[in-house]
C-alpha cells in the first residue's frame, strides 16, 4: 500500500531530507516578493532539500529540474506546482465570472481542460480553486472566488476539485487542487489586500468554512493557508484552523502548504521574534510545507534539537507530502507528465476554444434589456463600437493567467466583424482611456454614435485592475468612461453598455439611462465571439450575479442575505430612526442572482408537500416554470429560505437550492425541490449545527430581489447533529 511505501521511505531519511521535503522554492517567475537570501536552487534539489518547486512550467524545464531530482540520494521526485487559476493555454473567463454561469458542468469543465493541459505540460499541482468568501468588491482577489454565497460557493469550490482533480489523482489528464486560503481571507478588513481578519465564530463556522468542507469531502489533495490572521493569529500558525478543524475534526489526510513567505511574514506581523520561531509556531500549528520562507529549511533542525518541534510533528508534515507524491504516480515514473509529444497534442487542442467560449457566453449576465433591445438583429445594421475596450485583448485574460499570448484573443472588434461578416458596417472610436482624464475622443465618438443605428460601448477595467494585491477604496468606472457614455447617450441613439471587469464595478449613470447592459467580466481568449454570441441572439444569456453589486462603496460589504434589524425601512420616503443611510437607499444596484433573459419565465402553482413536519423530515416543493417568452433559454431558479424565528437572529433570505432549467418558448416543466433537515439547519450560539422547531419561508425567485412564489411551513421539532 501507498502507507507502506511512505513508511519504508520514512526511515531511510535523514532528518535534512524529511525537511527538505517542506520546503518549496520559486522557480523563474515570481508570484511574490523575492527572498533577499540566494539559495543555490541546483544544489540545494541534488542534496535532497527541495519537496516542491512552484512557477516552473513546461515539460522541458520541469523535466531538467526533474532530473536534478533524481541525482539526489533517494531520488525522491520534486512536485511542480503552479497557479492554474483559470486556464493555462487556454484561458477560460476569471473565477468570478464562470461562478456567474450557476452551471457546475460548465465550471467542473473548465477546471479539467485547465488540468489537462497544465499536466500535459509538466504541472503536478494547481494552486486552486480559491474558495474564500468575499462580500468586498474593493478586494482584488474576488474575481478569483465564487462570490459572496455560502451555498453557491460550496458547490462551485466542489465543482472545481473534480474537475481539475479528473477521475483520479495520477492519471495524466488531472492536477493536484489546492483548496485556499485557509481560511477567511476574503474577510480582510476594509478589502484591503494581507490585512487582519476579525470575524466571530459563528461567521467564520456559517459563511467562511464550508466551501472548505466541501472541498474537502470532493477529495482536494491540498490546502493553503493564508495571508491575514483570524482574530489576532495568523492563519499560518493558526493551530484551530489547521490541527482542531481541519486536521482534527475534517480528519484532512491531505497536507497544507503556506502562502508565499506567510511563514516569514508572521514575524513582520508581530506573532513570532523571528524566522525561527515562525517555522516554530507554523509546524506546530498543522503548516505542511513552506512556500518561500525558507524557515524550515533553516531552523526546523536546530528547533527539533532545542525540543521546540517533535520529530514526529515533522514526519506527520513529510509522510502527507509523501502520499501524494506515490498517488501521483511519481516514484514509478518521475516523468510520467514530461512527453513532449503529449504537451504539443494537448496545447494545440482547438476543441479546448470551443468549451471557453461555452463557458464565456454562460458567464455573461444580462442587467438591463429596456424595449427588449437586445438580441440585436443580424441584419444590414450601422455599429457604433466605442471605448476603450472595444479592440483590447489582453483584458479578456484578466490576472493569474500563464499564457501571455494574446495572439488567440479574442475582442470584441473581432468577434462581432466574425459574426456579421459584411453585413454590418462598422465605426468604431476609442473614445477615452480608461483611466486618463482626456475627453479628446468625445467628438469623434459622439459623431459616429450619430451616424449610427445602434451604439455598441465597452468600458470596464483594465486586467491588471483586479486581483492579488489590487485592492481599490474606489469600485467606480475610472477615468472619463461614464463621461463618454453620458456624451454618447445624449445622441438619442440606443446605447448597450458592455462592461468588462474583475470585480463589481459602481455605475449609476450607466445602470439609470443605458438601453441594454451586458456584465462580460474578463471573460478570457473566446470573449469577443461569446459577447457576440449574446449580442446577437445566438446565445440566450443565462448568466445571474453570484455577488452583489452595490451603489456605493459606502454600502460594502453588502450582500442579499442581511438582516432585518430592528428598524427596518418599511416605507423608503420615512427613514428617521430606521437602520438607513440619508443619502443612499440600502438596496445595491443590482442583487445577487439577478440577471435577464430575452424571453420571459412565468412562475407558477407552488405546492408544498406538507405544512408541518416533524425532526428529519423532508418537505417537498413544486412549482411550474413556464417560458412565455419569444426566445428558448435558460433559467436559473433559485430557491430562498428565511427561519423566521431562531436562537440566534437568521437573515432575511438564504439560498438553498437552485437548478438552471432550458425550455424551448411555449414550453413548461414541473420544477422540484426537497428540503431536508441539512438545509433547516445552521450554528446556534454554541455552535452546534441544527434545526430549531418554528416557522419557515419557503421563497423561489428568478433573483435574490425578485422572489416570484413563496410559502410557509412549520417544523415542529428541532434536532441538532454533528457537523
Ligand atoms: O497561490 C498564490 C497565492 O494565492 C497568493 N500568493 C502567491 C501564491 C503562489 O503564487
Amino acid at each position: 500500500s501507498i502507507e507502506q511505501r511512505v513508511d519504508s521511505l520514512l526511515k531511510l531519511m535523514t532528518l535534512q531530507e524529511k525537511i527538505g521535503q517542506l520546503n518549496q522554492y520559486s522557480g523563474r517567475q515570481v508570484t511574490g516578493p523575492e527572498s533577499k537570501v540566494k539559495t543555490d536552487l541546483r544544489s540545494d534539489i541534488k542534496n535532497g532539500w527541495v519537496g516542491s518547486m512552484l512557477n516552473v512550467k513546461g515539460v522541458k524545464d520541469t523535466r531538467e529540474i526533474q532530473e536534478l531530482a533524481m541525482e539526489s540520494r533517494l531520488k525522491i521526485p520534486l512536485l511542480f506546482s503552479l497557479d492554474v487559476i483559470h486556464g493555462y493555454q487556454t484561458t477560460f473567463p476569471i473565477p468570478l465570472a464562470e461562478a456567474a454561469s450557476w452551471d457546475l458542468e460548465a465550471i467542473r469543465l473548465s477546471a479539467h481542460i485547465a488540468a489537462k493541459e497544465s499536466a500535459a505540460a509538466g504541472i503536478h499541482w494547481t494552486f486552486a480553486p480559491m474558495v474564500d468568501i468575499s462580500r468586498d468588491p474593493r478586494w482584488g482577489r474576488v474575481m478569483e472566488g465564487a462570490g459572496e454565497d455560502t451555498y453557491l460557493g460550496s458547490l462551485i469550490a466542489s465543482a472545481r476539485v473534480k474537475g481539475f482533480q479528473g477521475e483520479k489523482l495520477g492519471n495524466t489528464d488531472a492536477v493536484m487542487a489546492c483548496a485556499k486560503h485557509f481560511a477567511a481571507y476574503g474577510a480582510s478588513i476594509a478589502g484591503r489586500d494581507y490585512n487582519a481578519v476579525d470575524l466571530s465564530d459563528h461567521q467564520l463556522w456559517e459563511t467562511y468554512l464550508p466551501p472548505f468542507k466541501a472541498a474537502v469531502d470532493a477529495g482536494v489533495a491540498t490546502f493553503m493557508n493564508s495571508f491575514n490572521t483570524l482574530n489576532g493569529i495568523p492563519a499560518t500558525g493558526n493551530q484551530y484552523l489547521q490541527r482542531d478543524i481541519l486536521k482534527g475534526k475534517w480528519n484532512y489526510k491531505g497536507f497544507v502548504v503556506s502562502d508565499w513567505g506567510s511563514i516569514g511574514e508572521m514575524v513582520t506581523w508581530g506573532y513570532a521574534r523571528d524566522n525561527a520561531e515562525a517555522a516554530e509556531k507554523a509546524i506546530n500549528a498543522g503548516s505542511d510545507m513552506d512556500m518561500e520562507s525558507r524557515a524550515y529549511k533553516n531552523y526546523l533542525h536546530r528547533l527539533i534539537k532545542e525540543n521546540k518541534v517533535s520529530e514526529s510533528v515533522v514526519d506527520d508534515a513529510v509522510r502527507r507530502i509523501l502520499y501524494k507524491k506515490f498517488e501521483l504516480g511519481l516514484f514509478d515514473n518521475p516523468y510520467k507528465f514530461s512527453d513532449l509529444k503529449r504537451e504539443a497534442k494537448v496545447l494545440s487542442d482547438v476543441s479546448h476554444k470551443n468549451i471557453a467560449r461555452d463557458v464565456a457566453k454562460k458567464s455573461i449576465v444580462l442587467l438591463k434589456n429596456e424595449s427588449a433591445l437586445l438580441p440585436l438583429a443580424k441584419g444590414k445594421t450601422k455599429l457604433a463600437l466605442i471605448g476603450p475596450l472595444v479592440k483590447s485583448k489582453r483584458d479578456h485574460k484578466g490576472s493569474w493567467i500563464v499564457n501571455t499570448d494574446t495572439v488567440q484573443v479574442v475582442s470584441l472588434y473581432e468577434g462581432i466583424s466574425n459574426k456579421l461578416g459584411k453585413k454590418a458596417e462598422i465605426k468604431y472610436a476609442q473614445g477615452c482611456s480608461i483611466t486618463g482624464n482626456s475627453q479628446e475622443g468625445f467628438e469623434e465618438a459622439v459623431n459616429y454614435a450619430k451616424q449610427s443605428d445602434v451604439v455598441i460601448m465597452a468600458l470596464g477595467e483594465s486586467w491588471d485592475m483586479s486581483g492579488e494585491a489590487k485592492s481599490k477604496t474606489n469600485i467606480h468606472l475610472n477615468g472619463e468612461q461614464e463621461a463618454l457614455f453620458n456624451a454618447v447617450k445624449a445622441t438619442g441613439k440606443p446605447v448597450v453598455v458592455i462592461l468588462m471587469a474583475g470585480r463589481p464595478l459602481i455605475f449609476n449613470d450607466i445602470a439609470a439611462k443605458a438601453d441594454a447592459i451586458l456584465y462580460a467580466w474578463w471573460l478570457g481568449d473566446e470573449a469577443g465571439n461569446a459577447i457576440a454570441d449574446v449580442l446577437f441572439g445566438d446565445y440566450n444569456p443565462s448568466g445571474k450575479l453570484p455577488v452583489t453589486f452595490p451603489r456605493h462603496e459606502g454600502q460594502i460589504p453588502l450582500s442579499y442575505n442581511y438582516y432585518n434589524t430592528g428598524r427596518p425601512i418599511k416605507n423608503p420616503k420615512y427613514i428617521t430612526y430606521k437602520s438607513a443611510y440619508i443619502d443612499s437607499p440600502n438596496t445595491p444596484a443590482f442583487a445577487f442572482g439577478h440577471g435577464l433573459s430575452f424571453t420571459n419565465f412565468e412562475y407558477k402553482d407552488l405546492v408544498l408537500s406538507k405544512d408541518k413536519l416533524n425532526s428529519g423530515e423532508s418537505v417537498k416543493v413544486e412549482f411550474t416554470l413556464v417560458n412565455n417568452g419569444k426566445y428558448a433559454g435558460e433559467e436559473v431558479v433559485q430557491l430562498y429560505l428565511k427561519d423566521e424565528v431562531a436562537s440566534v437572529v437568521r437573515p432575511m433570505k438564504e439560498l438553498k437550492d437552485f437548478t438552471k432549467v432550458y425550455l424551448q418558448s411555449g414550453e413548461s416543466k414541473k420544477i422540484n425541490f426537497v428540503i431536508n433537515k441539512e438545509k433547516l439547519s445552521f450554528y446556534n450560539n454554541q455552535l452546534e449545527w441544527g434545526a430549531e422547531p418554528g416557522d419557515f419561508l419557503v421563497m423561489i425567485g428568478t433573483a435574490s430581489d425578485d422572489i416570484k412564489l413563496q410559502s410557509r411551513f412549520t417544523l415542529l421539532e428541532g434536532n441538532v447533529s454533528d457537523r
